[in-house]
């Protein structure tokens, strides 16, 4: 049997004393799924995602990646996991606009200890494989939302991560921008790479994830592998 990559068992995550942002979550991801998150805003989708990525722990239950225990990781241990292990893009594609689209790229590689020019060939890789590489000299600023995105993605891809989140990564592009993300996540699913995204975008969920889960105030309420298993 294969391992699952991702395992959640009984994740519950409260603020205060209302229903909780996400009540007993149990859900198994394999190695090489796409997985769209859907749901009402305040659904617990984003709750979801900052768990996997170990920004923020369960009230209960545990969360397994790739063999780490998330739940029990510290400061230090979940920034060490982060780099490890996950890319992530967000909605405004955080991108640092005081360096360049090269030097952004290879932030999170320097930050793994590697030399400042293995870094940068794989910045100008992953740059390239995303056809953004001849702005590798221009500031964030300049490049259209796409291309920013893309830039982002690039990041996220840097350090070859295990697991690729994306929260909302085509929710502040025109739809031409959107497309080019869209078809970009398809092609990383095709070579083998596992993404969890989040996405209010049926059409982002349904050309690029293989399998859907619908939450409904912080519980699972469809989850389309569950159904064909059935
Ligand atoms: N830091 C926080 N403190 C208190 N409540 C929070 C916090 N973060 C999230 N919540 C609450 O948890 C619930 C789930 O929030 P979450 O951000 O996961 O929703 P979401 O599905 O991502 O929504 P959206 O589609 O609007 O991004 C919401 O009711 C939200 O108000
Ligand atoms: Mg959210």
């Amino acid at each position: 049997m294969t391992l699952p990559m991702i395992e959640l068992r009984d994740v519950t995550r409260r603020y205060g004393d209302g229903p909780p942002a996400l009540g007993d979550v149990s859900l198994t991801i394999a190695a090489g799924e796409a997985v769209a998150i859907l749901g009402p805003s305040g659904s617990g989708k984003s709750t979801l995602l900052n768990l996997v990525a170990g920004l923020d722990r369960p009230s209960g239950g545990t969360v397994t990646v790739d063999g780490v225990r998330v739940d029990e990781l510290g400061e230090a241990g979940s920034a060490m996991y982060r780099r490890a292990k996950i890319g992530m893009v967000f909605q405004f594609f955080n991108l640092l606009d005081d360096l360049t689209v090269a030097d952004n790229v290879m932030l999170p590689a320097q930050l793994t200890g590697i030399s400042r020019s293995t870094a940068q060939r794989r910045a100008m890789d992953v740059l390239g494989a995303l056809r953004v590489d001849r702005h590798a000299a221009a500031y964030p600023g300049r490049l259209s939302g796409g291309e920013r995105q893309r830039v982002a993605v690039a990041r996220a891809l840097v350090n070859r991560p295990a697991l690729l989140l994306a929260d909302e990564p085509t929710g502040a592009l025109d739809s031409a921008s959107g497309e080019d993300v869209k078809q970009l996540l398809r092609e990383l699913h095709a070579d083998g790479q596992t993404i969890i995204m989040v996405t209010h975008d049926l059409s982002l969920a349904n050309s690029c994830a293989t399998r859907t889960i619908q939450l409904v105030d912080g519980r699972v309420a469809v989850d389309t592998a569950r159904e064909s298993a059935r």
